[in-house]
């Protein structure tokens, strides 16, 4: 490994002149690292990956602040199927479908598959094909988290991708239904080493973006779900009128674009909007944690960060495992071939 003999005077200068450098408020020393990760991945061989990302993605945001929940989301898909690999970016291929035509995938955003093809082009552009398109997921979760308010956290990073996508059915298996009670969420969590407060703190991601009707019409037809608020299921019932429309509407009522902790508020007066969500105020192992975010919104960062960075690194990939692919959507060629890949670098997508 090499090794810099840098005087403390040139260390003092370097970090005064590093502007553009960026501070993370919390790096969540709390949760061990997985093997092969680390806090300073990037630092010698693309030290700017982050600046990159954050600052195409305040652009994107300005124009469009949905974008954030779409790339969250995306982080989360990954992960929980076969891990954070950047599987669920990779189109179909001969062997079958990708896991993006699984049914719980259908509703990602296309635009956030685009942004992080894009943030991938820009960071091999400056650095060279070094930054995996896992970590760029990664990473664009965490920016979309604060660019809307919320905490700011170091992400550990040296994932590599994987070469292989699931099956639809692994797919579905892998993703809980919204339509599922607390203790369902809470149990299948467990199967990651998630607890019941990483289970509510992840569940605080629907703090922001869209859902289809299709994902609460359990909960409205036949009959509508008792525990829910009758105006708030008035309103639903107004943006859903049948049990097949095809509309959308707000995760969080109250701030739909903030992330904050007033999806544990709308919790709490009946105003969640899955089954998923609603059940964690029921729920004996949940309802105290509902609370306690509710009333208490750094403990709810606190956790978040916490339960992302344990989320963040399930069955990673590192060291010499898997690759660092040259488009995110489609596992590199043979190595001969990669050469004839470079010349898409150039070519930035104008978003
Ligand atoms: C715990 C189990 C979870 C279930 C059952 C669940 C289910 C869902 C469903 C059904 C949707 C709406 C899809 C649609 O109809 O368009 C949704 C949206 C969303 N979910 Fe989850 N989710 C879960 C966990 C998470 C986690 C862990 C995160 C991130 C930390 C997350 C972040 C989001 C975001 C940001 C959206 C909005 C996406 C957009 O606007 O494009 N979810 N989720």
């Amino acid at each position: 490994m090499a090794t810099y003999n840098y005087s403390s005077n040139v260390v003092v200068v370097m970090m005064m002149i590093c502007v553009s450098c960026v501070v993370y408020a919390h790096k969540s020393s709390d949760v061990p690292l997985a093997e092969g990760l680390s806090w300073s991945f990037y630092d010698k061989s693309c030290p700017g990956v982050e600046s990159i990302i954050r600052t195409k993605l305040k652009k994107v945001f300005k124009k469009d602040i949905g974008q954030a929940a779409g790339l969250l989301r995306l982080h989360f898909h990954d992960c929980f199927v076969q891990g954070c690999d950047g599987s669920v970016l990779l189109d179909g291929s001969a062997s079958g479908p990708g896991e993006k035509n699984a049914p719980p995938n259908l509703s990602l955003r296309a635009k956030a598959f685009e942004i992080i093809n894009d943030l991938r082009a820009r960071v091999h552009k400056q650095c060279g094909r070094v930054v995996s398109c896992s970590d760029i997921a990664a990473i664009a979760a965490r920016d979309s988290v604060f660019l809307s308010n919320g905490p700011d956290y170091a992400v550990p990073l040296g994932r590599r991708d994987g070469l292989t996508f699931a099956t639809r059915a692994v797919t579905i298996a892998n993703l809980p239904s919204s339509a599922s009670n607390a203790s369902t969420i809470v149990a299948f969590l467990a199967t990651k080493n998630l607890d019941a407060t990483d289970a509510v703190a992840l569940s605080g991601g629907h703090t922001i973006g869209l859902s289809n009707c299709s994902s609460f019409n359990n909960r409205l037809y036949p009959t509508q779900d008792p525990v829910m608020d009758q105006t708030f299921a008035k309103n639903l019932k107004a943006i859903c009128p049948t049990n097949n429309t095809v509309a959308t509407t707000v995760l969080d009522i109250r701030s739909p674009n903030a992330f904050d902790n007033k999806y544990y508020v709308n919790l709490m007066n009946r105003q969640g909007l899955f089954t998923s969500d609603q059940d964690l105020y029921s729920y004996s192992k949940t309802k105290d944690i509902v609370i306690n975010f509710a009333v208490n919104q750094s403990l709810f960062f606190e956790k978040f960060i916490i339960a992302m960075t344990k989320m963040g690194q399930l069955s990673v990939l590192t060291g010499s495992q898997g690759e660092i692919r040259a488009n995110c959507s489609a596992r590199n060629p043979s190595k001969d071939n990669l050469a004839s890949l470079y010349e898409d670098v150039d070519n930035l997508s104008a978003f």
